[in-house]
């Protein structure tokens, strides 16, 4: 039986005042849920929001890091300085690094393996865009970005792996897809696993959705065959809706 995971990306949002508020909102909320919880916040949050968290059971990752130890990378945070603090989940290829910041499934497949070197549990994120999917290239292009960003990975790593499948579209513009679209893309990545990895590895890979979920959609999504639980945007910045997500049953 996969654990669902439900992980909040905060995205550039949050001082560490307002995150220690939400955690002290979230935490009683959240105390029993089933369900691994983690809150993906700011670099500047992340210490304060470790302390925080140590007596609760919510897990605390970064947005993003580099795959070189150390250097001449000015602005960068490697993910040697992420386990030094003490993160334990890190998102790696979301897709507005991808179209922002020149991340590419190179540099996705470079922080993975350094992620899984230094034992961070990495979220990478796939999926398609608008135009993609209109000319019928969704699942052409989520098995690209698949192929490469595990490309070289152990059959333990790729188990190890956090796959965020989040059509594009569907991020922050309240469109999400639906849980029969959501479901048929990750089984159809599940797939594509199992058939280079092998069936054993692609039943225990998993695979979130993400993009517009919220908490009356939550359910409906989490609870079909291959969803995994999910990667929350805007819906994770409030305490109480982000609570309701994770406790969705
Ligand atoms: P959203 O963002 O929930 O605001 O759509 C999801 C994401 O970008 O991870």
């Amino acid at each position: 039986m996969r654990k669902k995971v439900i992980a909040g990306n905060w995205k550039m949002n949050k001082l560490p005042n307002e995150a220690m508020e939400f955690i002290s909102e979230l935490a009683p909320l959240v105390k029993s849920a089933e369900n691994e919880v983690v809150l993906c916040v700011p670099y500047t949050d992340l210490f304060y929001s470790l302390l925080h968290t140590q007596d609760t059971n919510i897990k605390i990752g970064a947005q993003n890091m580099h795959y070189e130890e150390k250097g001449a990378y000015t602005g960068e945070v490697s993910g040697e300085m992420l386990k030094s603090i003490g993160v334990e989940y890190v998102i790696i290829g979301h897709s507005e690094r991808r179209a922002y910041y020149g991340e590419t499934d190179e540099t996705v497949n470079k922080k993975l393996k350094k992620a899984h070197v230094l034992g961070l549990k990495p979220i990478v994120c796939v999926g398609e865009s608008l135009e993609q999917r209109e000319a019928n290239q969704a699942k052409e292009i989520v098995t690209t970005q698949i192929k490469l960003a595990l490309e070289g990975l152990t059959n333990e790593e790729v188990e190890k792996t956090i796959i965020a499948y989040e059509p594009i579209w569907a991020i922050g513009t309240g469109k999400t897809a639906t849980k029969e679209d959501a479901n048929e893309t990750i089984k159809w990545i599940r797939e594509k696993i199992a058939q280079i990895y092998g069936k054993e590895v692609a039943e225990s890979v998993i695979i979130q959705y993400g993009g517009s979920v919220k908490s009356g959609n939550a359910k409906d999504l989490f609870e079909m065959s291959d969803i995994d639980g999910g990667l929350v945007g805007g819906a994770s910045l409030d305490a109480k809706e982000f609570a309701k997500i994770v406790n969705y049953k």
